[in-house]
């Protein structure tokens, strides 16, 4: 791993490979609740986890380089946005699969808050697979990314201990 882009993109491959287990975990569930409900959980906090770490890499270690550039950079602000908003899903999607009950009801609600989130959270990715990171790489001296990569290991290091 040379700079944090290279983490960044990983984690966000690794995102989508989530999104990927969580649905066979969901259809297993549907299909043997008692069975499964546990693993529905434990799954969705590890999302929770890898998501919010993810996030606090990008707003710890990336986005300041940029507002070293420039303050409130509007690309990064509208980025920002977007965390919070997936933060509310998560968490929304969290307490729906903690008090899951195996009815139709119950099980409407939590696929209408996953596909809300997967939405927004795979349009995220693109934009910043795209046009974030191709800024980062253009306009940010590589010595401040391999900096910046530093930075994110210490926030996960932080994370996980
Ligand atoms: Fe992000
Ligand atoms: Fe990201």
């Amino acid at each position: 791993m040379n700079d944090i882009l290279e983490l960044l993109y990983k984690e966000h491959d690794e995102h989508i490979a989530r999104l990927k287990d969580l649905e066979k975990v969901i259809e297993d569930t549907k299909s043997n609740f008692d069975e499964n409900i546990k693993n529905l959980n434990a799954k969705i906090d590890e999302i929770k986890f890898e998501y919010e770490t993810h996030f606090k890499e990008e707003e710890e270690a990336l986005f300041p380089k940029f507002f070293e550039l420039q303050p409130n950079f509007p690309p990064v602000q509208c980025m920002l946005g977007e965390h919070d908003q997936m933060r509310d899903s998560l968490n929304k999607l969290k307490l729906l699969s903690d008090n899951l009950e195996n009815n139709d009801l119950a099980w409407s609600s939590f696929d209408a808050t996953l596909s809300d989130l997967s939405a927004v959270v795979l349009a995220h990715i693109d934009k910043e697979n795209n046009i974030l990171f191709q800024m980062a790489r253009q306009g940010i001296p590589i010595e401040k990314l391999k900096e910046a990569l530093e930075t994110a290991n210490s926030v996960r290091e932080r994370a996980t201990a």
